[in-house]
Order: C-alpha cells, then sequence, then structure tokens
C-alpha cells in the first residue's frame, strides 16, 4: 500500500504534532507519486541532484537530512530566541518534508532507468510544481510559502522564518558539492 511505502521512506512526517497537518503531508506524497513515474523506492537509489556529476547521496538521503538539520536548527532557535524569533516547528517540518515533492513531477526515467529533468520539469521547477500539489492537499499557505521559496527562486520574495531555515538547511548541504574549497 502506497501510505505504508511514504511511511517507510519518510519516518520524519511522524514528527508533526498536528493530526490534521500530517494526514496533508502523508497525501501530498501519495498524491506526488500517482503523478510520476518514480516510485518510494527510485527515491532511495537516484542522485539528490542532477547538477553533481556522479552524485554519491540518494534523494531521500538528502531530504531526511535537511528535514534534520531544519527541526534541529528550528529547536536551538526557540531554545536561544524564544519569542524574539518565533518557530513553528509544524510548519518547518512540514514545509522541509514538502519542499522538493514537486521533484517527482521534475523527473523522469530514461530507458536505463536513470532520473533527468522532463520537459514538464524544464518549464516548471519543482519550487512550482510543489506549491500545485501542496495547495491541492489544502496545505496551509505558511507550508507552501517554504515549499515555493526554499530554492534560489525564493531570492525574490521575503521569506519567512521556517522558510528561511529550510532553504540554508538545504543549501549548507548542497553547495559544498559543487562549490567547496578545493586544496
Ligand atoms: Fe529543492
Amino acid at each position: 500500500m502506497l501510505r505504508d511505502e511514504v511511511k517507510r521512506i519518510w519516518p520524519e512526517i511522524a514528527w508533526i504534532a498536528d493530526a490534521d497537518l500530517r494526514e496533508k503531508v502523508y497525501r501530498c506524497w501519495e498524491r506526488a507519486f500517482t503523478l510520476s513515474p518514480l516510485e518510494p523506492a527510485d527515491l532511495e537509489r537516484i542522485p539528490f541532484t542532477l547538477k553533481v556529476a556522479d552524485c554519491p547521496v540518494s534523494f531521500m538521503a538528502h531530504k531526511r537530512l535537511v528535514v534534520q538539520i531544519a527541526r534541529a536548527s528550528g529547536e536551538k532557535v526557540r531554545e536561544f530566541f524564544g519569542d524574539a524569533l518565533p518557530v513553528d516547528l509544524d510548519v518547518l517540518i512540514a514545509g522541509a518534508i514538502l519542499a522538493d515533492v514537486g521533484k517527482l513531477l521534475e523527473y523522469e526515467k530514461d530507458a536505463a532507468g536513470d532520473s533527468r529533468q522532463s520537459d514538464r520539469g524544464k518549464y516548471l521547477r519543482h519550487p512550482f510544481t510543489g506549491v500545485s500539489l501542496a495547495m491541492e492537499c489544502d496545505l496551509p499557505d505558511a507550508v507552501s510559502h517554504i515549499v515555493a521559496t526554499h530554492a534560489g527562486e525564493g531570492n525574490l520574495v521575503a521569506r519567512s522564518t521556517e522558510a528561511w531555515i529550510v532553504h540554508h538547511a538545504d543549501f549548507m548541504t548542497f553547495e559544498p558539492f559543487v562549490k567547496r574549497l578545493q586544496l
């Protein structure tokens, strides 16, 4: 059953405290898989980015690390800043988990089973398809905002605190692969 597969690849969805929000996150991933040529097990195999040649990190390893860093960061911001910089952990976790859900519509598989960008993905990168999926699944706008702004497109937008955290968690675990100091 698809729900069981989503639960298996995404144990972090259980971290979402609000039952209604948690259910919508499950349904959003399920909806993406029904529209995608990719299956849950593919995400544990394909590289997390097409921008790194022979990328050694899987899609799920990267996405789950981003969620884990985002939650830990949100908890530390709350611990040290408290009401000075409020962080909604449920919104933060849901947004981090859904940030790349649109990649299921951005990728397709070639004859060898490798992933590549689809024509749809060229027209509509995953922040756009991700927002479409999130709104279709009735996610709160605060969560769709994180999906919309997590990547470079979001540099043109005023980000929420939660969106800044997800953006940095995403980029701190991507940029060293493409532009770290080489000695
Ligand atoms: Fe992304």
